[in-house]
Parts: C-alpha cells; structure tokens; sequence
C-alpha cells in the first residue's frame, strides 16, 4: 500500500469538496447580485424606472446580463399586460348604460389597444429574427413597431382627458392603460440602448 498516494488522493478529495463547497455557496449569490444589478442600472436608463425593476426583477436570473433577453422580457411583459387590459377594455365596453360619449371612447380603445398588441407581437417576431438578420436593420423594425404601440396607447387615454369618460369606465380603466403605456415606454428606452450598444 502506498501512503503518499493514498494522501494525495485525499488532498484531491478535499480540494474537490472544497470546490463544490465554493461553487453551491458563493457562485449562486453573487450571480443573483449581479443579474440584479444588471437589471436595476438598465432601468435606470428609462422613465420609469422603479416600475421597469418591479416587473422585470423577478425574471434577473433568465436575462442574466443579456441585453437581448432584457429586451426580449420586456416586451413579453408588456404583451402579457396589453392583452389584459385588451381583454379587460371590450369587458368594460359592454357594459349596459354607459354614457354615448364613454360607449364611443371605449370602441376606440378597444380597437387601437387590439392595434397596440398586434405591434408588440410583430417586434417580438423581429427581435426573433435578430441573429440571423442585420442587427441594426432589425433593430429599426423593432423601434417602429414599439414606438407604433406607444402612439395607440397615447391615443387611447387622449379618450380620457377632459370630460369624456367619468365613472366606473374612467376609473378601472385609465390605470391600466397608464400602466402599459408606462411599459411600454420603458422597453422602448431598452430597445434603444440596445440598438445604440451595437452600432
Ligand atoms: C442610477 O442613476 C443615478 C443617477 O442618475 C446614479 O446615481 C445611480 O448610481 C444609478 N444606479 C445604478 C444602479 O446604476
Ligand atoms: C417570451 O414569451 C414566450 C412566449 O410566452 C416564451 O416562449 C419566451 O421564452 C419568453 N422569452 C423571454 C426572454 O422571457
Ligand atoms: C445593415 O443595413 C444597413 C442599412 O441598410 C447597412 O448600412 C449596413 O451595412 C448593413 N449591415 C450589414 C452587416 O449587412
């Protein structure tokens, strides 16, 4: 039987426990540090910054420092948000004894936020394409379809300044609309670092 060997294994055993000791204790926190980090100085960028790190914190680990994921989180998030509030819009729209002028501002809601989430698909879709196309080409298709939904979100609650809408509709609505409008207004300013990054 060899002694030396026998300690030199052990040695190895040890630095090999001592390795996987540091890789479950120390690596897991200080990426989730650092992807936390990564998301809260992107938001920082854009104008709405504490909502922008509310929604789009929980998904760190996923973008993990990628600027393409970020983008691409992002725009899922506000998605998901339009669709909501799309649905939640033509709900509100039928509702028996609204005012004319409120039933008139709804239809119009209905129909650009249905626009608005048409527009965030198709930049999803662009976004998709991104590796296999011109980046900047791309990209520019991708700021045109935001910014399209944006200016229908803009158009929507242009219905709810003055008089027009008043009550239940004006109340549960309006917030909604603000909220993707706000969205979406933040992942155009991630859209925009991104495509000044690789320019
Ligand atoms: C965010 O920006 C402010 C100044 O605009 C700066 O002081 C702060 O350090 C930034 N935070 C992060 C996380 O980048
Ligand atoms: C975006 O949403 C799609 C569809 O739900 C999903 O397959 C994809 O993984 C999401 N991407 C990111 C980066 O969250
Ligand atoms: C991408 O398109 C732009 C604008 O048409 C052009 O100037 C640029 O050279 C293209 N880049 C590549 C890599 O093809």
């Amino acid at each position: 039987m060899n002694m030396k060997g026998s300690s030199s294994r052990h040695g190895l055993a040890i630095l090999f426990i001592a390795l996987q000791f540091s890789s479950i204790l120390a690596y897991p926190p200080f990426h989730r540090e650092r992807n936390m980090e990564y998301v809260k100085s992107s938001c920082n960028s854009t104008a709405y910054p504490r909502l922008c790190y509310r929604s789009l914190s929980v998904y760190a680990s996923k973008i993990n420092t990628s600027p393409r994921l970020l983008v691409h989180t992002a725009l899922n998030v506000t998605l998901r948000a339009s669709k909501s509030t799309s649905r939640l819009l033509v709900t509100v729209s039928r509702i028996h004894g609204l005012e004319p002028r409120v039933v008139a501002a709804m239809a119009d809601c209905v129909e650009v936020i249905g626009d608005s989430v048409d527009e965030l698909q198709q930049s999803i879709g662009e976004l998709g394409r991104i590796s296999s196309s011109n980046f900047s080409l791309t990209m520019s298709d991708v700021q045109t379809w935001v910014s399209a939904a944006l200016t229908d979100e803009d158009t929507c609650m242009d219905g709810f300044a003055g008089n027009n809408m008043n009550g239940y509709a004006k109340t549960v609505v309006r917030k909604r609309i603000v909220k993707i409008a706000h969205l979406t207004s933040n992942a155009l300013a991630l859209i925009n670092n991104y495509a000044s990054t690789q320019s």
